[in-house]
């Protein structure tokens, strides 16, 4: 099942999501698919990253009465720059990963599916204001720079939630597993 962060509505599912028919070609493609091998916040992987930030774009962009469908699509491929930006090395004279994997996204992008000027100002410009030179140009541009903001905070809280959970529960079972012994 399908779903972005935040969200209970089940993507994957055709009948009850619009969004789905929008970008159905692009979640079964393997090139898109290979996104999920690569980790991007804590414990969220690009593909669910992208997902996420498709998804909002897509309500956010219907609600504004924008381009909904170049909202969700160009979403879904903004961070297709396919590699483990963690443990990256950089070429000589190569900037940082934030400064570059826009454009790294764009040319994997262009060299496997046909996209239109709007849905390609999506992608190279999401890092405003990171990259101060790529200035949105279109209202839709706009909007994956705050919702792509939105989503890598809220995957950032998900994984430091996660942590403090998994140190409370084993702080209670190691309480637990004193008392029986004391008990004994
Ligand atoms: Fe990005
Ligand atoms: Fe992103």
């Amino acid at each position: 099942m399908l779903k972005a962060i935040g969200s209970k509505t089940n993507l994957s599912d055709s009948d009850i999501t619009a969004y789905y028919q929008l970008v159905s070609d692009l979640l079964n493609n393997e090139v898109v698919l290979k996104m999920n091998e690569y980790n991007h916040h804590g414990r969220t992987t690009c593909f669910q990253h992208c997902l996420n930030v498709s998804y909002y774009n897509y309500k956010i962009c219907r609600l504004l009465s924008l381009d909904e469908r170049a909202g969700a699509r160009a979403g879904l491929l903004h961070d297709l720059f396919l590699y483990d930006w963690h443990t990256y090395k950089r070429g000589k004279g190569e900037r940082l990963h934030g400064f570059t994997h826009a454009y790294t996204s764009l040319s994997n992008v262009k060299d496997n599916f046909e996209i239109n000027k709007l849905e390609e100002d999506i992608i190279a410009k999401h890092m405003f204001p990171l990259n101060l030179l790529s200035f949105p140009k279109y209202r839709e541009s706009f909007v994956i720079v705050l919702v792509d903001k939105y989503c890598g905070l809220a995957e950032v809280i998900d994984y430091q939630a996660y942590k403090i959970i998994n140190i409370c529960r084993k702080m209670s079972f190691l309480r637990r597993k004193k008392i029986i012994a004391e008990s004994n």
